[in-house]
């Protein structure tokens, strides 16, 4: 076990009723909140009213940033950033999915920053400080209510950029599983697989076995695999919105690490696919994940892949690893695209390969992901090529 911090800050309110606490715990940081969110989810669900009457109750002013998009876009960013600046913004309050709350900590810290936000997601300029936040989440996927970290898109340098800093890392989060019963069952199934995804970039590692994360990490797949489906046949199943809810924080607040080098894989090849296309992150993912996992699959990463298969999926034990291996990707396959009902090839999105090579090389920098294998563009070419 290689030494590591471990350090997750984020005061979670979890379940139902706990919305009384919003008030005082905004008040903790000022009295001047900006209430960031999307589209207009949430004033769809009435989540909206139940937060402003909070805040009002608590005698707090209230400014607001609404239209926050899906990938969200730096002019939200740059657009949040002055107005925290000429209202003088104490504290910020991000009420959606991963994407409102990615965008917020943006703006948290484009607050401190004179130049444009952007160059805070390009690294062109240093994350320092940020608003405190405080996040209602209502869509269980990016961990985003419990992680440092953030992912921006600019549509005019074609970029969708992932930047973190402890700094952003959320100081409460209210976990209410109910605000997620109006989650459609695609964005469902999406959030399913990106929780999936940030548990695989971690646990498809060939450095010697952490027992207590690696059985921890197939848990929290068994759970998602069990109750995903649930959510989407019965939106307001409470047991099942709630082990999403909690899996989503849990798969990439840093705990599953345990000190593992680990480089990402799916995940910047994704950003790139979504920079371009403007697709769900979750979607890319769950197409992206069989074939690298394929890809990966060889003499020595074999045996994980098989352990997987077999503790999550039940897969005999007595099969040849890499037979078991094969079964295991299968059967996550036919997770995504047969019970969730997620498309399941690029070409059914209507992506060809006239990127791939710059998605490619852009996800490895020019250079090479060192993650599960390998992966140079011209490996990435191949997986793209293996998603048509
Ligand atoms: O905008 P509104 O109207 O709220 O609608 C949203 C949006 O259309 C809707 N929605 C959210 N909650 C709902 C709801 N609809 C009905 N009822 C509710 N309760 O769902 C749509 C998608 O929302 P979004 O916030 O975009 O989804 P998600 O949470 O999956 O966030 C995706 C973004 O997070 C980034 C992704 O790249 C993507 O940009 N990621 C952030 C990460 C992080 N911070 O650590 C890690 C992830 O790997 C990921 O990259
Ligand atoms: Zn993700």
């Amino acid at each position: 076990m290689n030494p590591f911090l471990y350090s997750i800050p984020t005061k979670v309110y979890f379940g139902e009723n706990q919305l009384g606490h919003l008030g005082p715990e905004l008040a903790r940081f000022g009295q001047r909140v900006l209430l960031t969110y999307g589209g207009g989810s949430i004033k769809a669900t009435g989540l909206y009213d139940r937060v402003v009457a909070e805040i009002r109750k608590a005698g707090l002013v209230l400014f607001e940033l609404p239209g926050i998009e899906p990938n969200p876009r730096v002019t939200s960013v740059r657009q949040g950033a002055e107005l925290c600046k000429r209202e003088k913004i104490d504290v910020l309050l991000a009420v959606g999915g991963g994407s409102t709350i990615d965008c917020t900590k943006f703006i948290g810290a484009g607050a401190f920053y004179d130049g444009d936000p952007w160059d805070l997601s390009t690294g062109a300029a240093k994350i320092a400080q940020c608003l405190p936040i405080v996040t209602v989440l209502t869509l269980s996927a990016t961990g985003s209510e419990m992680d440092s970290g953030g992912v921006i898109t600019n549509l005019e340098t074609r970029e969708k950029l992932g930047n973190g800093h402890p700094v952003m890392v959320p100081k409460v989060s209210f976990l209410d599983p109910t605000n997620t019963y109006t989650v459609s069952a695609y964005q469902t199934a999406c959030g399913a697989a990106d929780i999936l995804s940030h548990t695989l970039e971690v646990y498809c590692n060939t450095e010697p076995d952490l027992e207590l994360l690696d059985g921890f990490m197939e848990h929290l797949v068994r759970t998602v695999v069990q109750f995903a489906p649930v959510a989407q046949r019965e939106p307001t199943n409470y047991e099942a919105r709630a082990n999403l809810m909690w899996a989503s924080s849990w798969a990439i607040n840093g705990f599953v690490v345990g000190g593992r080098r680990q480089a990402w894989s799916c995940h910047p090849i994704e950003h790139e696919v979504s920079a371009i296309y403007d697709i769900t992150h979750g979607l890319g993912l769950a197409i992206l994940t069989p074939r690298w996992m394929e890809y990966c699959l060889d003499a020595r990463t074999a045996p994980r892949l098989a352990r997987f298969a077999r503790n999550v999926f039940g897969v005999d034990p007595a099969l040849d690893p890499s037979v078991a291996a094969r079964e295991g990707i299968r059967r996550l396959s036919a997770f995504y695209f047969e019970t969730l009902g997620l498309k399941s090839s690029f070409t059914a999105l209507g992506i060809d390969r006239t990127h791939f090579a710059h998605m490619a090389r852009k996800a490895c920098e020019g250079g090479t992901i060192h993650g599960f294998q390998p992966l140079d563009q011209k490996a990435v070419e191949t997986i793209f090529e293996m998603c048509l």
